[in-house]
């Protein structure tokens, strides 16, 4: 993840039963390639040792206001620590400490550090419900929004004090996917994105189908990055088993035929539209309405050709910016280039499949893009998340210069 491999992000650890989930968000923030320094109160030490903090992060954990840093005795800590801050993360944040950042209060390394920090501020609050929902404390998060911290709201649930409600600390995943929303431009705020994804069923009888191994891992990569980038994202899918982008509208389809009523009603309000799905071509003529039975010892199965969704759109495109994609087994730009032109593209996005490490179902793919100005770029193998940032880098790019040329 490029948005924080190499940089400094501050983990700040109060005392709350929550704090053993901070140790897997080190761990996370770690494998995707950030330098972590984590803060602890005093009172998080009676829940995890910082011991296990240093040998996660590689690094001495600061608790102190008055830690020198190496032996550059000029140096505090927390003021070193705070100018080179990409981001700060304080997970899980008691109320104590909300209380503190709400009134500028500092009494110790982390509230000091707060106070001392330019970079951006993610809470993620972690308590008793009753405490949670205590006005004081409510007054308190309303503060730390208006004065522009970013307040991870906590989740609902039994909670280890025996009550049940809001006050749980989300799980690490969802906070670096908050952190990563955080920290990235908003270079698609009030734009409308239309993605599809994974594959289509086409029913042969009422327990068999037709269908391909999409995933939809790619499509899904893309709508989780549009909306980190503020759009505004609908997302129509085949069946998969990856769960819902946040924040997005979902639609989810069956067959080809479902997936283009679903297009084409939402097709209307999309600035962009990015067509990931691998739509079955076909679908049996007459689907039977039982079981087929085995007795013959071979049937032929007569199938017609399904709507092309893209193709469709592409004729009815206006001003918007379709994408879509290609996927090959053998001449790759030949077949792609057919297809960008044929379908009204401004970029296809092309990848060869029925290879482990690239295509359907892997987690990483090696694509080329083939933009509509006849220029291509080609791309080393590489994990689709980061495919569907560059993709949308790419789209931003070719939307800015249409605004200039108008
Ligand atoms: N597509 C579509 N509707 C279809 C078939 C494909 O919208 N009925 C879209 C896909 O979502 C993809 C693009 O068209 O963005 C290319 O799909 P692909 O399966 O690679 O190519 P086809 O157009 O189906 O052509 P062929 O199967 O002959 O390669």
């Amino acid at each position: 993840m490029k948005l924080i491999e190499n940089k400094n992000i501050l983990l700040g650890v109060c005392g709350g039963i929550a704090a053993y989930k901070s140790v897997e968000l080190l761990r996370l923030l770690k494998r995707h390639g950030a330098n972590v320094k984590v803060f602890m109160t005093e009172n998080s030490e009676a829940f995890v040792g910082r011991l296990t903090f240093e040998a996660l992060s590689g690094q001495p954990v600061c608790s102190s206001l008055f830690e020198k840093v190496g032996s550059r005795s000029e140096h505090i800590g927390h003021i070193d620590w705070a100018e080179k801050a990409d981001a700060l993360v304080i997970a899980p944040a008691t109320a104590n400490i909300i209380g503190k950042i709400a009134n500028g209060i500092a009494d110790d390394a982390l509230s000091t550090l707060v106070l001392a920090v330019t970079s951006p501020v993610i809470i993620c609050p972690s308590m008793n419900t009753n405490m949670y929902r205590n006005r004081a404390l409510q007054r308190n998060l309303d503060r730390l929004r208006q004065d522009g911290l970013f307040v991870i709201e906590p989740e609902s649930g039994e909670l280890a004090c025996g009550t049940s409600g809001p006050g749980r600390l989300p799980e690490p995943e969802y906070i670096l996917d908050r952190l990563l929303f955080r920290l990235s431009p908003k270079d698609l705020k009030d734009k409308n994105i239309l993605v599809t994804a994974g594959p289509t069923q086409e029913y042969i009888d009422p327990v068999r189908f037709l269908s391909n191994p999409s995933s939809g891992k790619m499509g899904y990569s893309i709508a989780r990055a549009a909306e980190k980038r503020g759009g505004r994202v609908v997302l129509v899918t085949g069946p998969t088993s990856l769960s819902d982008p946040l924040n997005a509208t979902v639609i989810r389809v069956g067959s080809a035929e479902d997936m283009a009523i679903a297009v084409f009603e939402h097709m209307e309000h999309a600035d962009i539209i990015i067509k990931a799905a691998a739509v079955s071509d076909y679908r049996p003529v007459d689907p039977c309405q039982q079981k087929i039975k085995k007795e013959k010892d071979e049937i032929v199965l007569s199938l017609q050709k399904n709507q092309d969704i893209l193709e469709e759109l592409g004729r009815r495109k206006e001003n918007r910016l379709l994408v879509g994609f290609a996927a090959e087994t053998e001449n790759l730009e030949k077949n792609s280039v057919d297809k960008l032109v044929r379908k009204n593209l401004d970029i296809i996005v092309g990848n060869l499949v029925g290879r482990p490490s690239s295509g359907f179902g892997s987690d990483s793919n090696k694509v080329t893009f083939f933009y509509k100005d006849g220029t291509t770029e080609s791309f080393p193998e590489m994990g689709k998340d980061e495919v569907a940032d560059i993709l949308l880098d790419r789209i931003v790019t070719m939307v800015r210069y249409r605004l200039s040329d108008n």
